[in-house]
This record gives C-alpha cells, sequence and structure tokens, in this order.
C-alpha cells in the first residue's frame, strides 16, 4: 500500500514536472512604458493565449527598453535569446528594403484608413518574406501619427532649417527628414532626451504618446502637427518557436494576436487625447501646421520607394485601394 501510494506520489510528480517545463515562456521585449496602449494590449494577449492554450504559452514582457534598444532586441529574437520583440517598421527595413513602402510619408489617409491595411491580410506576404532572418513579423500595431517637435513651431519647411532633428534607424527616415528641410539624425529613442539636452539635437518627431511618455514636452515644448508619417509598429516571433507551435496553438495565438491588433487602435485613441492633455498641463504647446509644402517636398522620396520593386509598387497600389 505504502510502496503503491510513494509510486503514484512520484507518478504525480512526474507529470506535474512534465506539465510544468511544458509551458513555453515567450519573453517580449518593449522599449515603452507599462502605460502605453500596446503594453496593454500585450499583457491582455498573453493572458488569453495562456488560458487558451491550456498554459502551453506565458509571455513576459519586459517594458522600459530593459533588454535594450530595438535593434539590439531583433538580434536577440534572431538567436532565441528571447522570443518576442516589438520593434518600429524601420528596423524591420534593415533586413528588406520592401518594408519601406508601410511607413512611407503620407501614405495613410488616418487612422481608419490604417486599420483596414493591418487587418486586410494584404501585408502577410510582406511580413513572411524576412523569416529567413530568423525571426517572423506577425503583425503590427498603430503607434499614430508622427510630428516634429522642437524650440519652436515648425509651420513650413524653412523653419527646419539647420534643426537636428532624430529620427529612427533607417535610411529612409533620414532621407526624409532631410527632404523636409531639416538635417535627419538617426539614434535610438532612449537617447533623444538628453541629445536635446545637451544640443546635440535640436528636437525630434514622434507622436503624442511617446512624446508625453518620455517627457519629450521638457526639452521640445512645440509639437507641430506634421503628421508625416504613421510608422507601425511590428510584433516580431523567433522563426522556430513560431513554426514549431502546434496547427492549434498557432491559430490560437494568430486570432488573439488579429483582436489585440483592432483591440490596439481603440485604446490608442483614448491614449492620444490623454497624452495630449497632460503635456499641455506641463506646458506643451501643440501647433496646427498645412501639411501641403511638406508633402510637396517628400515627393520624391515617395516616389523612390514606390518605384523601388515590383512588390513596392504592388503593395501602394493595394494600401491606396483601401483609403477612402
Ligand atoms: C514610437 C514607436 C516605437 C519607436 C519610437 C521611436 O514610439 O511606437 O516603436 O521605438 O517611436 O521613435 O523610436
Amino acid at each position: 500500500m505504502k510502496k503503491i501510494s510513494i509510486l503514484t506520489f512520484s507518478g504525480l510528480l512526474i507529470l506535474g514536472v512534465t506539465s510544468f517545463s511544458k509551458t513555453q515562456v515567450l519573453k517580449v521585449a518593449f522599449n515603452q512604458s507599462e502605460n502605453h496602449p500596446q503594453y496593454k494590449v500585450l499583457k491582455d494577449f498573453g493572458d488569453k493565449l495562456e488560458a487558451q492554450t491550456n498554459g502551453n504559452y506565458k509571455l513576459e514582457i519586459s517594458p522600459n527598453a530593459l533588454l535594450g534598444d530595438q535593434r539590439a532586441t531583433t538580434e536577440l529574437v534572431q538567436n532565441g535569446i528571447i522570443q518576442m520583440s516589438v520593434v518600429g517598421n524601420p528596423v524591420v527595413e534593415n533586413f528588406s528594403k520592401n518594408f519601406a513602402i508601410i511607413s512611407l510619408p503620407y501614405i495613410y489617409d488616418s487612422l481608419d484608413h490604417q486599420k483596414s491595411v493591418f487587418t486586410s491580410g494584404v501585408l502577410d506576404e510582406l511580413f513572411k518574406s524576412v523569416s529567413k532572418n530568423g525571426f517572423q513579423v506577425v503583425g503590427a500595431f498603430t503607434a499614430g501619427s508622427r510630428c516634429v517637435y522642437t524650440n519652436k513651431p515648425i509651420e513650413k519647411p524653412e523653419d527646419l532649417k539647420g534643426y537636428k532633428i532624430r529620427v529612427m534607424q533607417s535610411d529612409t527616415m533620414k532621407k526624409m527628414l532631410d527632404y523636409m528641410g531639416g538635417i535627419g539624425t538617426p539614434m535610438a529613442q532612449s537617447e533623444v532626451y538628453t541629445a536635446v539636452q545637451q544640443g546635440v539635437l535640436e528636437g525630434g518627431e514622434n507622436n503624442e504618446v511617446t512624446y508625453m511618455d518620455l517627457k519629450h514636452y521638457e526639452i521640445s515644448p512645440y509639437f507641430s502637427y506634421t503628421n508625416h508619417l504613421m510608422v507601425p509598429d511590428l510584433i516580431i516571433i523567433n522563426e522556430s518557436i513560431y513554426s514549431k507551435m502546434d496547427t492549434k496553438d498557432r491559430e490560437t495565438f494568430d486570432k488573439l494576436m488579429k483582436e489585440a491588433i483592432e483591440q490596439e487602435f481603440v485604446e490608442w485613441n483614448e491614449n492620444v487625447k490623454t497624452a495630449k492633455k497632460v503635456a499641455i498641463e506641463n506646458g506643451a504647446k501643440f501647433v496646427d501646421v498645412d501639411i501641403k509644402p511638406f508633402q510637396e517636398k517628400v515627393k520624391p522620396l515617395q516616389d523612390a520607394v514606390i518605384n523601388s520593386s515590383d512588390i513596392t509598387k504592388e503593395l501602394y497600389k493595394k494600401i491606396r485601394a483601401l483609403a477612402n
């Protein structure tokens, strides 16, 4: 009797250990704070994933760039040291130039337009195309509309003359700011505050949520609505982790990711309102801008990116066809 119960007990223990070790933890790098709408949506995604895969997968999110900037965390995902990250589209553009088309200046007319593009499936092929690099793009979050901020209103391209403005780390981003009239200066997001404070830069460009979250209003109080970019944030996952998921779990993962992407658009709108309010309370000035002169200036860049390959030409048509 005693023997049996010991056997049963050890059997249960083994079972317990097996089911425990079966849980695959997906470590996610995130370079913004826990208040960011993408963090909230990812957390919810993780809770549902764990429940709906019966504990096979679990998310562990590290916010505030604790695991490094977006370039560094992409490498960690490629090497399988961590499993997932959220990275700005320009980071992935460094692996495939075709990605430049989805953060082309002025390609989206509105958040609704961008939402139709992200949820329509037109980007699936593009996303799969980078998998040979050891990671897969599983979806895109909105990060709103980006605008220039500095120590004075920017109402026309000439206002940017001689101004070094931080841009995300890609060729297209640098060229874009140069065409807009300033000097595009690629840099990681976490370095911008100090760089402006020390006079290395005159300002940056970002959405209202990040502008507020990183307190950039303290160093660059004028936020001018140039609305020049709507850069997607891409959710990336280690290729072998993703391709080795069993079919049912992957279907659950994909379904929940689709829901998360839709939900993030809702959260985003709410957060922009709050972010703007907090920034104004802290002295920020929001300036309306006639965007036409800026649109004119970036036209050569738009033409170059659209015509850079058959894939970009095709995608441009598909994206514009979803505008209304
Ligand atoms: C946005 C975006 C981030 C990105 C950042 C940047 O905040 O959501 O993914 O890192 O801009 O300017 O680098």
